[in-house]
């Protein structure tokens, strides 16, 4: 059996927590025998900084370049809310998506059919709800250039971010939309602001020319950022895969991660390229949802989307789909057994806390072993 190297980065806040039931159920799986992993573990946003002065270390750094991937739980807090910008939390979350190059970021919202009344929508709207936000990660205003804020003559100040998109950055994300779309139903919307940006302007020309080239099979509409998020609330079920820039990705994944009842379910993976030989690619799997320290310590924390960060990595670096689809029964399991942690419960289900949740997803493993 082929030995797996995954780094651990729990980070921050409900992160460690989150990661604790990840840790779990990696054992399950090594004692049940279904994989073998070579786990390493490390710090990083404000953790790191509080160790090291940095966000990320350079032998973190180091380790991440050499895992088949990271699994990483969320950084931030208000602990760290003076700390220099460039050390702050986020900027290690930030450096490893731009240094690994992971410019593919995979955010898939499911609405278990269990959980259809948690959302804050009407359960027919969201019942069923299968779709995927393709957000681009190492680009877009995140990391253009200037971006600072200047003193002027007059004692005022200026604050400046850039967005700035070449064509191989858009291209390269439409292809990984368009190829996901014919894998579900075979359907993507971009969406960009072409009425206000230039950057906008490039992105539909070069998805409409991506599409024209080489993906003509797959339906392709063009919406407009702040439409795509009202047609979200409004009729989300009409997605499948949007495709978008790193900052309207943002924006509009939190929205799609609500609709699912809430941000704790939702998983990601953030993907490099191929590479040409090894036929390997980078990737870092890791909660939409934040460090939430306003519940951090208390063993409330959902770890679904946790859980599901490792069945991403499972199906998408290890070829374990199996497995991966073991884990997502699992949770499914779980939830319509009445499970349910705070953010999620309602009149009549069970309430536990994290490691219950944990419990719970592991019997639910065991079960169907
Ligand atoms: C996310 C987070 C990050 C982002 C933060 C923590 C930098 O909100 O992954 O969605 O803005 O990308
Ligand atoms: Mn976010």
């Amino acid at each position: 059996m082929a030995t797996h190297k995954l780094l651990l980065l729990p980070g921050d806040g409900i992160g460690t927590e989150v990661m604790a039931e990840v840790k779990r159920i990696l054992a399950w799986l090594e004692k049940a025998g279904v994989a073998s992993f070579a786990v390493e573990e490390d710090l990083v946003g404000g953790a790191a900084y509080d160790s090291c002065g940095l966000a990320i270390s350079e032998e973190a750094m180091k380790r991440a370049f050499a895992a088949d991937a990271i699994l990483l739980g969320a950084v931030g807090g208000p602990k760290w809310a003076n700390v220099p910008y460039e050390s702050r939390p986020e900027a290690g979350l930030l450096r490893l998506r731009k240094d690994l190059e992971l410019f593919a970021n995979l955010r898939p919202a499911l609405c278990y059919p269990a959980l259809a009344g948690a959302s804050s929508l009407k359960p027919e709207l969201v019942e069923g709800l299968d779709m995927l936000i393709v957000r681009e990660l190492t680009g877009g205003v995140y990391f253009g250039e200037p971006k600072l804020i200047q003193d002027l003559a007059d004692g005022q100040k200026r604050g400046i971010d850039t967005q700035v998109y070449e064509s191989y950055e858009i291209e390269r994300i439409a292809r990984v939309a368009f190829e996901l779309a014919r894998t579900r139903r075979n359907k993507v919307v971009s969406a960009e602001k072409h009425n206000v940006m230039k950057t906008g302007v490039l992105w539909k020309q070069v998805v409409s020319e991506v599409h024209g080239a080489e993906y003509e099979d797959v339906v392709l509409e063009h919406q407009l950022a702040d439409s795509c998020a009202m047609q979200l609330v409004r009729a989300p079920k009409q997605f499948d895969v949007i495709v978008t820039d790193n900052l309207f990705g943002d924006i509009l994944s939190d929205v799609a991660a609500m609709l699912t009842g809430s941000l704790g379910m939702l998983p990601s993976a953030s993907l490099g390229a191929v590479e040409e030989i090894s036929g390997r690619r980078r990737a870092l799997y890791e909660p939409v949802h934040g460090a939430a320290p306003d519940i951090a310590g208390k063993g409330v924390a959902n770890p679904i989307a946790m859980i599901g960060s490792l069945a991403m990595a499972l199906r998408y670096s290890f070829g374990l789909a199996e497995a991966a689809d073991r884990i997502e029964a699992a949770i499914a399991g779980t939830l319509a057994a009445g499970f349910r942690t705070g953010d999620i419960a309602s009149p009549g289900t069970t309430v536990v806390g994290t490691s219950g949740m944990g419990d719970a997803v592991i019997a639910q493993l065991e079960k169907a072993a």
